[in-house]
């Protein structure tokens, strides 16, 4: 695939990976990366590409639609992989305006320059990416399929299921060649450690509380985040125009589940605490998030059957991976914990 595509929220977690990704599988191409640098969006995490003439970086708001105009009359842009988003749903109680501007406003705006830039083209593809937790709360059997309902239940997931019914809206009233994907929990490297997996590494290394909401029971479907890229690679390059694919990696595990394999992965692979005690022992169930979403479980049978994608990292290869990455890049950790993390995590966390 040669010319430019447009990597929006390219800075964070999985779009930075993403990137990484697409342009060691397709040397030829270019990438865009339009990103706000909002406390989630760090720059360093591709340093290597600096000076790279295949990748130029904007520093930018997805809000500004005629900024964002701007960048499709600058750029020979015939693909879109939007990611920027307002992503943790705990911010997203604690002050959800902001999701909506971003999440729902700027899904918007950047659907408005696209479909101008491309108008009557027959060019371009549009890939909007989202999240499985628009179909709501699952009991303890089932599993989403593309034409579950949205049932959203945090401020988050309406947001992104707003924003995929944009998306959708725009394919059907003005022939945009929008793709969606939905996705389940991803892990790996540089997601930013508010997120449970980061999260209790970061304070399971240094001999700190490790908070489990409620019983620890609610149940998440984890895909590492390299098998998450290679899936909307494969959206990008042979999926359906108009269509929607669910992508997850048949990992369904309860929260303390998690939480223990890392405890045990730390104690065989960190130096020990200084008390000598095993890192389980820092396991405090807290207060429960409101309205906590009990179970999500992704059928992800329409990818796999029709594209012939399935992940490649299983959840034992994938956790130790993840963690071997963490403990190799203290100083990235360090760098992403700046003050106004800190000050957001004690306001919510504080009491607990
Ligand atoms: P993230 O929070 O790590 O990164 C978001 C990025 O978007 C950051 O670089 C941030 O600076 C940028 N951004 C935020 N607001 C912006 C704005 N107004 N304009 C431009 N850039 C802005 O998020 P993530 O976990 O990498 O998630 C990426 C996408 O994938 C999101 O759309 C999310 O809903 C979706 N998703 C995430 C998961 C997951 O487990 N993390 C699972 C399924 C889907
Ligand atoms: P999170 O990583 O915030 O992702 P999401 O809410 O989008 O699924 O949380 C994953 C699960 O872990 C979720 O059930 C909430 C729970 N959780 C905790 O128990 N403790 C924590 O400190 C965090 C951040 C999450």
């Amino acid at each position: 695939m040669g010319g430019s595509i447009l990597v929006t929220g390219g800075c964070g977690f999985i779009g930075s990976n993403f990137v990484q990704q697409l342009l060691a599988r397709q040397p030829a191409c270019r990438v865009v990366n339009l990103d706000a640098l909002t406390y989630a969006g760090n720059p360093n995490n591709l340093a290597a590409l600096e000076g790279d003439p295949r990748y130029r970086f904007v520093h930018g708001d997805i809000c500004d639609g005629e900024g964002v105009g701007r960048l499709f009359g600058e750029e020979s842009i015939h693909a879109v992989v939007h990611f920027a988003a307002e992503s943790h749903v705990d911010r997203s109680i604690a002050g959800p305006a902001e999701f909506v501007r971003t999440n729902v406003s700027g899904t918007f705006a950047l659907l408005e320059a696209a479909r101008r830039a491309w108008a009557g083209s027959g060019q371009g593809r549009f890939l909007h990416v989202s999240t499985d937790e628009v179909y709501g709360s699952l009991g303890e059997t089932g599993y989403f399929t593309e034409k579950t309902p949205y049932d959203p239940r945090s401020p988050y997931s309406a947001s992104k299921a707003a924003s995929d019914h944009l998306a959708r809206a725009y394919h059907h009233t003005y022939g945009l060649p929008v793709l969606v994907t939905n996705c389940s929990n991803n892990y790996g490297p540089y997601q930013f450690p508010e997120k449970l997996i980061p999260l209790i590494f970061n304070n399971a290394l240094h001999g700190r509380d490790l908070p489990v909401y409620g019983d620890g029971k609610n149940v998440r479907d984890w895909l590492y985040v390299e098998d998450h890229c290679d899936a909307l690679l494969t959206v990008l390059e042979r999926g359906v125009v108009g269509e929607t694919y669910n992508i997850g990696g048949n990992n369904e595990k309860p929260n303390i589940e998690i939480v223990e394999t890392i405890c045990g992965l730390l104690d065989r692979l960190a130096p020990p605490l200084a008390t000598g005690a095993a890192r389980r022992s820092l396991i405090r169930f807290v207060k429960d998030r409101p309205g906590h979403d009990r179970r999500y479980a992704i059928d992800a049978g329409k990818i796999r059957d029709r594209l012939a994608w399935a992940p490649a990292v299983t959840f034992e290869e994938g956790i130790e991976k993840a963690v071997r990455w963490y403990l190799d890049h203290p100083e990235w950790l360090v760098g992403v914990l700046d003050g106004s993390y800190r000050t957001y995590y004690e306001a919510m966390y504080g009491d607990r």
